[in-house]
C-alpha cells in the first residue's frame, strides 16, 4: 500500500533503537541550539546528519588547525560544533573558529544545479531558489554570543575567501547547497586543509542539490580523493597523504 508504519516516541522521534536517539546529552544540547538560534528543527533526517557532522569533529578535536563552517544559516551547526569542542576544553570562545556565507541566503543556481528529475518540480532547478536559508549576520552573532572568538566572514563565497590570511584547517563543513560555492570552497580549503582534516559536504548526495555531487565529484576524482558517500546524504572527505 505504500505506507509503513512505525511508533512515534515522546521526542515526535522514530524508535529505531539507536544510541543517538537516546544520547540525551546531545539532545539537551540540540533543544538548548534550536532555541538559541531560532532554527526549524529538522527532525530525524537532520539529527542523523548532525549527530554524524559531530563524530567527525570529534575526529580532529585534538588536532591543530581552524575550523570553518561555509554556510551558517541561522547557526545552529556552528552552535553545536562550539559546544562539542567546549566539552573537551572547557574555556573554548571560538578561536579559530570561521564563518563564511553571504547572510543573505543561496546565490543563483547554474546550469550545474538543474537536474531534469520530476520529483524536483516542473522546473528542473533545485528546491530552494536564490535568497532561501537567509539568516542575517546579527541574528547567528547573537546565537553565538557565548563564543565571542569567532571569526565572521560576511560576503559570497569566493569573494570572502580573497585576502584572508594563510590558514591550514582541521574541520570544514561546507552547507552552501550549489554548485559553485561547494567548488569554490573545496578548491580553496582541501589544500589548507591539516593531513588527518575533515570536510564534511552537507548536500553530497541529495537529489535536489546535484550541483554539491557534480563538485565534490569534478575535484576528487581526477586527484583521487575518495569521497565517504553516507545514507544521510552528507559526503565525506579525510585528508590522507597517500589518497586512494
Ligand atoms: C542550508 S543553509 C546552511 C545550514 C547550516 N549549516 C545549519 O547548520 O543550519 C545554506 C547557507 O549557505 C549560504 N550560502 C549559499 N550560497 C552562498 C554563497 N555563494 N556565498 C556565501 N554563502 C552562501 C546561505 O546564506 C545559507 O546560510
Amino acid at each position: 500500500m505504500g505506507f509503513e508504519i512505525r511508533r512515534i516516541n515522546n521526542h515526535g522521534r522514530y524508535e529505531k533503537n539507536m544510541m543517538y536517539e537516546a544520547d540525551a546529552r546531545y539532545h539537551t544540547l540540540r533543544a538548548k541550539g534550536l532555541a538559541a538560534t531560532a532554527s526549524p528543527d529538522g527532525k530525524t533526517k537532520s539529527i542523523e546528519k548532525q549527530y554524524n557532522t559531530l563524530q567527525f569533529l570529534r575526529l580532529v578535536r585534538s588536532m591543530e588547525g581552524c575550523i570553518a563552517e561555509c554556510g551558517s544559516f541561522k547557526g545552529l551547526g556552528s552552535f553545536m560544533f562550539c559546544h562539542t569542542l567546549r566539552e573537551s576544553d572547557p574555556g573554548y570562545d571560538g578561536r579559530d573558529f570561521h564563518i563564511f556565507d553571504s547572510f543573505e541566503g543561496l546565490s543563483e543556481p547554474k546550469e550545474q544545479d538543474h537536474i531534469q528529475d520530476a520529483r524536483v518540480g516542473a522546473t528542473g532547478v533545485a528546491y530552494m531558489g536564490a535568497g532561501s536559508f537567509h539568516g542575517g549576520l546579527d541574528h547567528v552573532r547573537q546565537a553565538l554570543s557565548e563564543f565571542p572568538a569567532i571569526e565572521y566572514h560576511k560576503g559570497w563565497i569566493p569573494e570572502s575567501f580573497k585576502n584572508l590570511p594563510e590558514r591550514q584547517y582541521r574541520f570544514v563543513h561546507i552547507d552552501v547547497d550549489l554548485y559553485e560555492p561547494t567548488r569554490d570552497s573545496l578548491e580553496y580549503f582541501y589544500p589548507r586543509l591539516r593531513e588527518g582534516g575533515v570536510i564534511v559536504c552537507d548536500d553530497y548526495a541529495h537529489l535536489q542539490w546535484p550541483g554539491a555531487r557534480r563538485a565534490l565529484d569534478e575535484y576528487c576524482d581526477p586527484r583521487g580523493i575518495t569521497v565517504l558517500c553516507l545514507t544521510t546524504g552528507q559526503g565525506v572527505i579525510i585528508k590522507r597523504s597517500h589518497p586512494s
